[in-house]
Order: C-alpha cells, then sequence, then structure tokens
C-alpha cells in the first residue's frame, strides 16, 4: 500500500469523522473547486495528470480517457461531476436519481470497516430529485468542459412509489435526465429501498426496462438514442444473472453494471463479527466483493451478445484489478469504495499506471 499525504491524513484525522460527514466535506471542496475560476484545472495538475497518455477509447458512443470511472452513490446530485473526472476518472455516473426528492433512511447510516478497507452503507436513496439533478447537469453541458464529459445517470424509485407502479418512476427519471446523460443506468439492485431488488426478477423488470427504453430513444440533447444499461446486484443466482442477461439483449439495452452492494457477510471480513453485527442492515462495498464480481463479469460475458458492454464494479482497488476486468471481457471498470480510503490521487494513480502498462484488451 502506497503512503501518501492522504494516508496521513486518513489515519489521524478522516477515520475519527462519521464517514457521512467525511464525505459531505469532501463533496463541498470538489462543488468549491468547480465554481472557482481555475478550479478544475488545478485539480486536474495536482491530481489527474497523466491520464490523457492512455489511448482514449470509445465505449457507448463516448470517448473515455480512462477505462475507469466512478461508480453511482458518490455524487448522488451531480454537484461535481466535473471536479471528480478532473481527478482522473474517465467517467462519473451520478444517481441514484428519484423522480422526487427524498431525505434517506435516519442516521448513522454509513460505516468503515478500516480493517477491511470496507464499507457498510444504509442511505436509502437520500436526493434532491431527478429535477433538480437535471438543472445541474443543463449547466455542467452548457460548459465548454462539460459538453463533451462522460456522465451516466443511475436511476431509482422513490421509497413510497409502490412496486405496481415502479416503471412510472424509472420512466419520470429517464424523462428529466435523458437529455444530460452519456447513459442511463437502471438501479434494480440497491438493498436499501425495501422490494427494490425484487425488481431483478424478469417480470417486474421487463417493462421498467421498456418504460426506459423508450424514454431514451431520441432523448439526448443532439436527438440520439441515449444508450442504457440495466445495475445489478452481486446476491443474484447466477442462473438470475443469466435471466436478466438475456432479457437486457432482448429489450435493446446497450448493457449491464455488475455489480452494487452486497447483503451478504462474507467469513473472510476481518472486522470482528460482533461489530458487523452492530451495525446492522445495508449494503457491503469494497475488496470482499471482487471475487463474486469476477464470476458474474464471466458470466455475463458468456450470456451477453457481441457487443453488449459490460461495465465491472465492486472490489477494484488497483490497476492491476482494472486490468484483470478489462482481460475478463469488462469495457469499463468502476470503483467508490477504495476512493474513501485511497483519496484523491487515486483516479489519476490508476490511470498513471494503466499508461504505464498498457490497458487494452
Ligand atoms: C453505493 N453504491 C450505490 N450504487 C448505486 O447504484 N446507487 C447508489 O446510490 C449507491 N450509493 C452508494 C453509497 C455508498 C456509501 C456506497 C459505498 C456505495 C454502490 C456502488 O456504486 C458500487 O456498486 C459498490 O460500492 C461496489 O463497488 P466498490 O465500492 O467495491 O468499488
Amino acid at each position: 500500500m502506497t503512503r501518501t499525504p492522504y494516508s496521513l491524513l486518513f489515519d489521524t484525522v478522516l477515520r475519527r469523522l462519521d464517514p457521512e460527514r467525511a464525505h459531505h466535506l469532501t463533496i463541498g471542496a470538489l462543488r468549491l473547486a468547480s465554481a472557482v475560476p481555475g478550479g478544475l484545472a488545478v485539480l486536474g495538475a495536482l491530481f489527474g495528470r497523466g491520464a490523457e497518455r492512455l489511448p482514449e477509447r470509445t465505449v457507448l458512443g463516448a470517448r473515455h480517457r480512462s477505462p475507469f470511472g466512478l461508480a453511482a452513490g458518490f455524487d448522488k446530485d451531480a454537484v461535481a461531476p466535473l471536479a471528480l473526472l478532473a481527478l482522473g476518472f474517465g467517467h462519473v455516473e451520478v444517481g441514484t436519481l428519484t423522480p422526487r426528492a427524498q431525505p434517506g433512511n435516519e442516521t448513522p447510516r454509513s460505516f468503515r470497516l478500516v480493517a477491511d478497507r470496507a464499507l457498510i452503507n444504509r442511505m436509502g436513496f437520500n436526493n434532491h430529485g431527478a429535477d433538480a439533478a437535471a438543472r445541474r447537469l443543463a449547466a455542467v453541458r452548457a460548459t465548454r468542459r462539460g459538453r463533451d464529459a462522460v456522465i451516466g445517470v443511475n436511476l431509482g424509485k422513490n421509497k413510497t412509489t409502490p412496486a405496481e407502479r415502479a416503471a412510472e418512476d424509472y420512466r419520470a427519471g429517464a424523462r428529466a435526465l435523458a437529455p444530460y446523460a452519456s447513459y442511463l443506468a437502471i438501479n434494480v439492485s440497491s438493498p436499501n429501498t425495501p422490494g427494490l431488488r425484487d425488481l431483478q426478477g424478469v417480470d417486474a423488470l421487463a417493462p421498467i426496462l421498456e418504460a426506459v427504453v423508450a424514454e431514451a430513444a431520441g432523448g439526448a440533447r443532439d436527438g440520439g438514442d441515449v444508450p442504457v444499461l440495466v445495475k445489478i446486484a452481486p446476491d443474484l443466482h447466477d442462473e438470475d444473472v443469466r435471466a436478466v442477461a438475456r432479457l437486457a439483449a432482448a429489450t435493446d439495452l446497450a448493457g449491464v453494471i455488475a455489480a452494487n452492494t452486497t447483503i451478504a457477510r462474507p467469513a473472510s471480513l476481518r472486522t470482528p463479527a460482533a461489530r458487523v453485527a452492530e451495525i446492522g442492515a445495508g449494503g457491503l462495498s469494497g475488496p470482499v466483493l471482487a471475487e463474486r464480481s469476477r464470476a458474474v463479469l464471466r458470466l455475463l460475458r458468456e450470456e451477453l451478445p457481441e457487443g453488449a458492454v459490460v461495465i465491472s464494479c465492486g472490489g477494484v482497488t488497483s490497476a492491476d484489478d482494472v486490468r484483470e476486468r478489462l482481460d475478463l471481457g469488462a469495457d469499463l471498470v468502476q470503483g467508490y469504495t477504495a476512493l474513501i480510503y485511497e483519496g484523491p490521487s487515486w483516479p489519476g494513480r490508476i490511470a498513471r499506471a494503466l499508461a504505464r502498462t498498457g490497458a487494452r484488451r
């Protein structure tokens, strides 16, 4: 593990702060850097340097300067996507956004498992709603830097919307946000909205996928189609992963994002079981996810037709992890939890390491 100024800061200060508070401070700093003139250039010079040495790849119709992006949940309200891109991510997925603003679950709802470099969260889709995000993204797209930035938008349903009406929520989100999205991700895999993951069954999922694909068709700013992907849970059985892949292909989806957090509590966790039990319900993320995430990637590659995109997510920490996912057939790779432990230099370090050793598959 590399010692960086951030690891010193983490060990002395940040790990003592409540994780959600630390997150607010970070997002606030990134938002400020986006607002002050020259702030993004400074962030890029400090952290993102070197990503431009990677060969650009076109995925989902957009040019990515790195295959490695930021997974959903970090910038839920799309307040700082350009600052996050300046750190060296190739793309940023904002959200999850629901049609109406909602507060999420009671705090505390985010917990560090430092010994595992993992997190457990039960945020519950706290967000300002799709329209507020659409306004922010419209402003981003109006800038020179923002026009071609690769910003995916992750969609969910409000907690109070009954399962039978879920498709209406996803449709409303797609309608509001498709014009500003490089791609749309249908999130039916977060463990923190009761019943959400049941929407992964093909009967419930089909109308949701159809509704979003219908809104995304011709929904881009230039009148083109916005690619749609579905994000699945690592806890699905293999047969269910295959069934979702077949449905995605049959519904003209561009691909699948695998995977979200897990509700499992693997025996391999180093954090004492009593502490894990005390934290309680929520989605577990970090290196413990890597093995299942790789297995789901292999299943998807077997089942999906040629040309379908897979974004691999879960437990990625190093450039070697990214390269391994690309070698297994991922088109893009995402991470979230390691950013908390590695700090703002992490995406740039990964991009530079990939540029040194070659990231092509
Ligand atoms: C997430 N994740 C997530 N995913 C999603 O689709 N919508 C969301 O709103 C969130 N929110 C969220 C909050 C927090 C605190 C964490 C840690 C994670 C899941 C995330 O995008 C990713 O799929 C998993 O965390 C697995 O990747 P990592 O973290 O192991 O790299």
